[in-house]
């Protein structure tokens, strides 16, 4: 059954058909289209536009059919949008009564109303998950709250712990959490009664469909409400972060797995082997979190494009909202879950850190530092330890390892109390350092 046939002479072609419907997609907003259609039945008993009876008849309809879509009795399928499904449904079961449903309402305002319900719970749900991912981080990094080297261009920098590095994903995944929480709360309007674009003759009651529905308010103009997908986008750029942030941290796991760092252990659950190579073991999830952020960055590049020429209202172009937005939030929503799952199993090798933290010059700074205390500009502080580190490299040794004299043969600023100052563990006693612990 199509909803817009009168003014037709010619059947719809069939390529034209398959090309127009968005049933196989939008299919997933039908419980948005039903709860949407309920609230908007109920205002328009209370604004005297429907009687009770009917009311009461179209509501039992709509929601029969939503126990029987939850119920695997009635599938959506042979209709050109979900909006004409349960339209069309509703129709077959009760009859003429159910050709009341559509008053005052166009399907722009609907699919706008449906997007954004379901962008509302979607939106909560993707925020949840960071909350959870933020614990297991914050966990994690309590757990193995040992020493490790710091690094700037990938290159062995001071020291730090574990747990800091953690922390900083804990700060990132923190903020993207709030993003997404302002951006629900933007979006926080209902645009059920713009109409088409222009919103209708009856008096119909916009404000109190909003509150049944749970928005905040209606949204202010008829033709930003059906036309408006903001929200998608601002969504849309909220995942590419999200992403952006898993896939950093899933880069750092590639390399701390690799036998040239061993720092961590991606648990063998998951992980995978090769065809090939019987000792091989691969990060495919972390690789696979990054790879993917590519394809949501996609759904964003894809969704500015789309919005971009659209005179206003509505036009057919915003159909390509549903797609990619719902890809984008599958993939968001699967690289959360199963990086949390990693992290809950990562193992972390406190005694390679250790190493790596006794190799790499990192107290180097901390050596210019308490030179800087004994009274030395910093500029030359920092050539003095230059000399250290040359000296250092050509004996294979670390600077701790020098003896008094030795430091004491290139400045004679050294005292016995620089074993202290430099010692690894004693470097988080000093200053702002604290808050590394
Ligand atoms: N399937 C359409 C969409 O997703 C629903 C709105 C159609 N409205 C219209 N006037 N053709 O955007």
């Amino acid at each position: 059954m199509k909803l817009w046939g009168g003014r037709f002479q010619k059947e719809e072609n069939k390529l034209m058909e398959d090309f127009n419907s968005s049933l196989p997609f939008d299919k997933r907003l039908y419980k948005q289209d039903i709860t949407g259609s309920i609230a908007h039945v109920q205002m328009l008993a209370k604004s005297g536009i429907l009687t009770e009876v009917e009311k009461e008849q179209i509501m039992s309809g709509l929601e029969t059919i939503l126990k029987d879509i939850e119920e695997g009795k009635l599938l959506i399928e042979g209709s050109e949008d979900i909006h004409t499904f349960v339209e069309s449904n509703l129709i077959q079961r009760i009859g003429d009564v159910g050709k009341k449903l559509h008053t005052s309402r166009s399907r722009n305002d609907q699919v706008a109303l449906d997007m954004r319900m379901f962008a509302k719970e979607n939106g909560q749900m993707v925020a949840d998950m960071l909350e959870d991912l933020g614990e297991t981080i914050k966990r994690l990094g309590e757990e193995n709250n040992y020493l490790m080297p710091g690094y700037t261009h990938l290159q062995r920098a001071q020291v730090v712990t574990f747990k800091h590095h953690m922390m900083a994903y804990n700060s990132m995944f923190g903020r993207d959490k709030k993003r997404l929480l302002n951006c629900l709360d933007i979006l926080d309007e209902s645009p059920l009664g713009c109409g088409a674009l222009a919103g209708t003759t009856h008096s119909i009651d916009r404000a109190y469909t909003a509150e049944k529905l749970g928005f905040k308010k209606p949204v202010d103009n008829f033709m930003d409400g059906v036309s408006d997908r903001d929200y998608l986008l601002e969504m849309l750029s909220s995942f590419s972060i999200i992403m952006m942030h898993l896939s950093r941290l899933s880069e750092e796991l590639i390399i701390w797995s690799s036998q040239e760092f061993r720092f961590v252990q991606i648990d063998d659950a998951y992980a995978t082997g090769s065809s090939i190579m019987p000792q091989k073991k691969n990060p495919d999830a972390a690789e696979l979190i990054r790879g993917k952020t590519g394809r949501v960055y996609g759904a964003l590049m894809g969704m500015l494009t789309t919005m971009k020429g659209i005179p206003l209202a509505y036009n057919k172009d915003m159909q390509e909202d549903k797609q990619q937005f719902f890809d984008a939030l599958d993939t968001v929503t699967a690289c959360l879950s199963i990086m949390n799952e990693m992290l809950k199993t990562l193992k972390v090798n406190k005694d390679v850190l250790r190493s790596a933290v006794k190799a790499g010059f990192l107290n180097a700074t901390e050596v210019a530092d308490y030179l800087v205390n004994k009274g030395v500009a910093f500029r030359d502080a920092h050539k003095i330890v230059g000399e250290i580190v040359i000296l250092c490299e050509s004996k294979g040794v670390a600077i701790e390892d020098l003896s008094l004299e030795e430091l004491n043969g290139v400045d004679p600023n050294f005292t016995e109390d620089i074993y202290d100052f430099i010692d690894y563990d004693q470097v988080f006693n000093k200053g702002i350092k604290r808050e590394l612990l």
